[in-house]
């Protein structure tokens, strides 16, 4: 008796139906959203300045506490009223000239620390641009540029720092500038500080490293605030403060030590780091 051979399947070109998509996040779910973050406390120093006011707005909406710093009272009251409408649980002024009162900032930071029950941030943003013509020939002027800009700035990250080892937690932003990046005829002295400040921060934050504190040196661009009025302004390398004040605001909780705002300034500044000198002194800037 013969055996049929044994039948193999015909292969079957049939396409599989694709398994219906049960969506994950249906329609009429409203969208994931990150958390927001939560309340901070916060020193801001050169509260009035554009860009501080920018920010503290942030951290207010965010109910924060903080304590405001700068040389005028009246606008420093009309500042606090505005961020305590706008939602900041807390609210505190001192009125002080950060550069003369520089050498006290270990003893009142550790006050202000008191005050808050502990400080999550704090923010660097008093500078002075000064007049590099006048600096030139006029000792007071340079004196005043790198003390305000770099002296001065540096003792009150020492101080945040010395709270935050304390505590073992906490972010130093300070406002540094690409000014700091290359040496420059047009304002050789400001840039020196902002980029001396930018290193002693950068320095700041290895040493905080092997705690759970942070420390960055936020370099902006082209910044539209009165620092900067009399310049001609606007096209796409000028930021408003506000967009500086996120800047601050996302570097003050994640980020390396030395940030750009806007990022791109990064790329910029690489180039004219990089253009050689017998170039580089052909042009104005
Ligand atoms: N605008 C830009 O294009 C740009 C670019 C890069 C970096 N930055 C830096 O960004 C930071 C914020 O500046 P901004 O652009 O927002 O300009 P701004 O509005 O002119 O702010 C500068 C602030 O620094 C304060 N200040 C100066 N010396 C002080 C002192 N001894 N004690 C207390 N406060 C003092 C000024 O206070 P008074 O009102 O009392 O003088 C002013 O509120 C500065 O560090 C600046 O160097 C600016």
């Amino acid at each position: 008796m013969s055996q049929d051979p044994p039948q193999t399947p015909e292969p079957s070109f049939e396409l599989k139906r694709p398994k219906p998509m049960t969506a994950r996040y249906p329609a009429d779910e409203p969208p994931r959203r990150l958390a927001p973050p939560p309340p901070r406390k916060v020193v801001v120093l050169g509260a009035l300045s554009a860009m501080a006011a920018a920010t503290a707005r942030l951290y207010a909406a965010d109910k924060g506490r903080l304590i405001l710093v700068a040389r005028h009272e009246g606008r420093l009251q009309a500042l606090a009223d505005d961020l305590r409408a706008r939602g900041a649980a807390q609210v505190e002024i001192e009125t002080l000239d950060l550069a003369v009162e520089a050498a006290s900032a270990a003893q009142r930071m550790r006050a202000w620390s008191e005050t808050l029950g502990g400080l999550d941030h704090v923010l660097v943003f008093h500078g002075y641009l000064g007049d590099q013509a006048a600096a030139s020939s006029d000792a007071a002027e340079l004196a005043r540029i790198i003390d305000v800009n770099f002296t001065s700035a540096a003792l009150w990250c020492e101080a945040a720092a010395g709270v935050f080892r304390t505590q073992g937690r906490g972010a130093l932003v300070a406002v540094s500038s690409v000014a700091g990046d290359r040496g420059r005829q047009s304002n050789y002295a400001y840039g020196a500080a902002k980029g001396g400040l930018a290193l002693f921060v950068q320095g700041l934050a290895h040493s905080l490293a092997a705690s759970n504190a942070r420390a960055v040196a936020l370099k902006p661009g082209f910044v539209d605030t009165p620092m900067t009025e009399g310049l001609k302004k606007g096209g796409p390398l000028w930021a408003k403060p506000e967009a500086i004040a996120e800047a601050v605001r996302r570097a003050a909780e994640r980020g390396g030590p030395i940030q750009y705002a806007p990022g791109f300034w990064r790329w910029i500044m690489l180039a004219i780091r990089s253009a050689p000198a017998f170039v580089f002194h052909r042009t104005r800037l």
